[in-house]
């Protein structure tokens, strides 16, 4: 990406791609562009915004110790992050996943 300080997000379920500043949360990126990704809680507690990331893993903020938690009782492979508790740190292709 060629502007400093912005990263680019796509979100592969719109085929939707988005600049941002980097450290953007990723539910505001979500929210602000109109992606197709749903939230329910926003407190990394229910899976909803469960998301795969497809390319720049990264790029994503390293998960919390709740984040982990919560993703280790869904059994969930390494690449699937909560997207109401990642920020953005540089270019992601994103996959909504849902609950
Ligand atoms: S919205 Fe509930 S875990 Fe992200």
């Amino acid at each position: 990406m060629d502007a400093p300080g912005l990263v680019e997000v796509n979100f592969l379920r719109d085929d939707l791609v988005v600049r941002a500043p980097a450290g953007t949360p990723l539910q505001e990126i979500a929210d602000h562009a109109g992606a197709d990704l749903t939230f329910g809680c926003r407190t990394g507690s229910c899976g909803t915004c469960r998301v795969r990331v497809v390319r720049g893993f990264e790029h994503a903020s390293p998960p919390g110790p709740e984040e982990r938690d919560f993703l280790a009782t869904l059994d969930a492979p390494p690449d699937h992050r909560l997207a109401c508790q990642m920020c953005v740190n540089g270019d992601l292709e994103i996959e909504y996943l849902g609950l």
